[in-house]
């Protein structure tokens, strides 16, 4: 069975992008004028995936609605002989079959993952992604794992990438044995460690592929990191038993999470775009002689 379903938690309350996000959910927030939850779910999809289950909290309301059709939307837009854009919204609200699942209390991010065990057959591979990272690369970051995962038997797989020592205390931290240049027998993983307990600067920026074995973990764990259910608890004890990778994978990686990331992602995605790369550079010229 191929990797088809991706889980996505959407449930945080986004208290770093307040207040913005007192009304609007944070993966709403957008990079230009494409939400950050747009990205992350075409990434999923261009990994082959075909079913996102968002795990949802009251107030997130509008994630859900952003990826279902707006049929007034698009009878005005094509009235008004905007058809190219009425194919815009069209094509975000038919592009994806969306779940969605509540999680009640917020009690970390393995419990919200335990939360979509129903959904998941026994013995079924998928993805989780996590929407407070965005990830570049023209092969999508999600893809690459899945390829690990079909190349080393169907085994969970986590994305990795090198941080500052100084920053591990921000991540989930991997360590094993390289079996290539990018890829790892994982042996531990451990939640948010401070640089002098970190086994190594490898983190995981939120992008795992993960079979259903996961789940009887996610039962078993207790509190940890922040007194919450962490799902690098669960992938600590798989990789007891079984066997788990971790894969550095290729590509540029934006926090979006925090403010400095969105900006930088705010102003690279301009660039790329070529109605507003000129615009985007003549601006910051300018903005920069004031300064001086
Ligand atoms: C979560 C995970 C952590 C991961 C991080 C990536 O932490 O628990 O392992 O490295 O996301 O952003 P959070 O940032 O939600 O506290």
């Amino acid at each position: 069975m191929s990797v088809k379903k991706a889980i996505i938690p959407v449930a945080g309350k986004g208290t770093r992008f307040l207040p913005a996000t007192k009304e609007i959910a944070k993966e709403m927030i957008p990079i230009l004028n494409v939400p950050m939850i747009d990205h992350v779910v075409n990434e999923a999809v261009s990994a082959g995936i075909e079913q996102i289950i968002f795990v949802t909290a009251a107030g997130k309301e509008d994630v859900e609605n952003y990826f279902d059709r707006n049929m007034g939307l698009e009878a005005f837009l094509e009235s008004n002989n905007k058809s190219d854009l009425s194919s815009v919204i069209k094509k975000i609200g038919t592009k994806v079959s969306v779940t969605t699942v509540r999680q009640k209390e917020q009690l970390g991010l393995g419990h919200a993952i335990l939360m979509a065990k129903d959904l998941i057959l026994p013995g079924e591979r998928f993805a989780v992604l996590l929407g407070d990272d965005l990830t570049v690369c023209s092969n999508p970051v999600t893809k690459q794992l899945v390829d690990i995962s079909n190349e080393y038997k169907k085994s969970a797989v986590i994305g990795v990438m090198e941080v500052p020592t100084e920053e591990t205390a921000k991540y989930g931290i991997v360590a094993g044995e390289f079996l290539t240049d990018n890829t790892l027998k994982m042996k531990t993983m451990v939640e948010k460690p401070k640089p002098e307990d970190a086994p190594t600067n490898l983190a995981t920026p939120g992008r795992y592929i993960l079979n259903s074995e996961i789940f009887s973990c996610l039962e078993k764990i207790e509190r940890g990191a922040g007194g919450e259910y962490q799902l690098t608890d669960a992938i600590n004890m798989l990789c007891e038993t079984k066997e788990v990778y971790a894969h550095k994978f290729e590509g540029k990686r934006y926090d979006t999470g925090n403010l400095k990331g969105y900006f930088e992602a705010v102003v690279d995605f301009a660039l790329e775009r070529e109605d507003l790369r000129e615009h985007v550079i003549n601006v910051m010229k300018k903005s920069l002689e004031n300064l001086s």
